[in-house]
């Protein structure tokens, strides 16, 4: 996957890179960019943000700005390429759209800061607008991360084990419910027992119980008789 950051803090992504799935999804082939919304502004001294129409307070990021980006990077030639507004207004994330973000080849992430970003941004030039809760924080960057970091694992070789992104909470694998509780050693902790299920070795059980648990976890839901 080549995926693009558009911020106003490249710096901010040098945690994520380091972080060890991220690295490995790089050296299985994945192609990471971090575009500086400044270093393409048409604006002078680094200008990319402009006091709101209508009065209000804060400052907006302008639509030129972005496009400028946008076409720095890709000119006219954006052929299918997913580009995401992050905004906490958008298409709720989630893990069926974490899944659909990594099957595509090439995927823009923007991130905005401020009020928000001009409106005809999210109108005209990206394909979806995506939100990471009904909360508000205070940039993009951090939306970007978490959208990358889901979308990331997914892919081949980003896992130490590929199977771990499988059966995970909410995949359909586990039939969308929340993944089933998970135990290690001591087996007894000041009196804490583990479940007896998880140690008879016999994987049926292990299964059947481990199906209950989600389930359970997931609540009552419409689609479930
Ligand atoms: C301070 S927020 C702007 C909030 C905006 N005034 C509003 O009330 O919706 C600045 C930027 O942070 C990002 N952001 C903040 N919260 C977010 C969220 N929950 N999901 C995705 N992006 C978010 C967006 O890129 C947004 O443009």
């Amino acid at each position: 996957m080549r995926l693009d950051f558009f911020t106003l803090f490249p710096q901010w992504f040098e945690w994520f890179e380091s972080q060890r799935h991220v690295h490995n999804a790089v050296a299985a082939g994945s192609e990471l960019r971090y575009l500086d919304l400044r270093a393409t502004t048409p604006l002078s001294a680094g200008q990319v943000d402009d006091s709101p129409y209508g009065g209000g307070a804060g400052m907006v990021m302008r639509v030129d700005v972005i496009d400028a980006a946008l076409q720095a990077a890709y000119g006219d030639a954006r052929g299918g390429r997913r580009i995401v507004l992050l905004t906490p207004s958008g298409r709720m994330f989630d893990d069926g759209l974490a899944t659909e973000l990594a099957a595509e080849p090439e995927l823009s992430l923007i991130c905005g800061r401020y009020e928000g970003v001009d409106e005809r941004v999210r109108d005209h030039l990206v394909t979806d607008a995506v939100s990471i809760g009904r909360y508000v924080l205070a940039g993009g960057e951090l939306a970007a991360m978490v959208v990358a970091d889901a979308v990331l694992r997914k892919l081949p070789g980003s896992l130490g084990h590929a199977d771990s992104a499988l059966e995970e909470s909410y995949s359909s694998a586990l039939d969308g419910d929340p993944e089933y509780p998970h135990y290690t050693r001591p087996p007894t902790y000041r009196g804490w027992e583990i479940p007896e299920v998880l140690v008879s070795g016999d994987h049926a059980r292990v299964r059947d119980w481990r199906r209950a648990r989600s389930r359970e976890r997931g609540g009552p839901r419409e689609d479930r008789a």
